[in-house]
């Protein structure tokens, strides 16, 4: 069914932002909006708040809030799904051997610099949409553009 997807380009890969696009393209995606923009760090502990208290939850906070990363709202048929194929597995190391045409596995550089991020659930495609999209959103106040 017709659904909508955040897909989220990571600081290591924005400069690939064109082959991603393509990517997205040739997997017949529909792009309904996309925003470029850095995070501060409070920004990237709100968006991966369910991951605080993780050992990798400092690496990856601080990591997303390094550089610029790529906002995408995606929409198309089952896309939750189909966009977590086209990145292949969460682990970039374990996509290079399980999934080696995956856009992790040709972009991502380890377990939390892997790329590319991609909502889990209709739920959480809700909440990252409305975070980077929504008129209320904080990132307003707080990104640089
Ligand atoms: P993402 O799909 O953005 O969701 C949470 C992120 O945390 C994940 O991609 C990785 O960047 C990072 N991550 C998830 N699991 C691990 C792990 N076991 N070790 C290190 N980083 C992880």
């Amino acid at each position: 069914q017709r659904q909508k997807t955040l897909a989220l380009i990571k600081p290591d890969a924005y400069t690939n932002i064109g082959k991603i696009i393509q990517a997205i393209e040739d997997n017949n995606f529909t792009i309904n909006n996309l925003k470029m923009c850095k995070l501060n760090l409070r920004d990237a502990q709100e968006f991966y708040a369910e991951h605080r208290g993780k050992p990798f939850y400092d690496e990856l906070t601080n990591y997303m809030c390094s550089d610029f990363i790529v906002a995408i709202e995606l929409v198309g048929n089952d896309c939750i799904n189909q966009w977590k194929k086209v990145m292949g597995p969460t682990n970039c190391q374990v996509a290079r051997v399980d999934a080696p045409q995956s856009l992790r596995a040709i972009f991502g550089q380890d377990g939390v610099k892997n790329s590319l991020h991609g909502s889990d659930s209709a739920t959480s495609a809700k909440r990252e949409l409305d975070f980077f999209f929504s008129k209320q959103s904080q990132l307003k106040k707080t990104a640089i553009f």
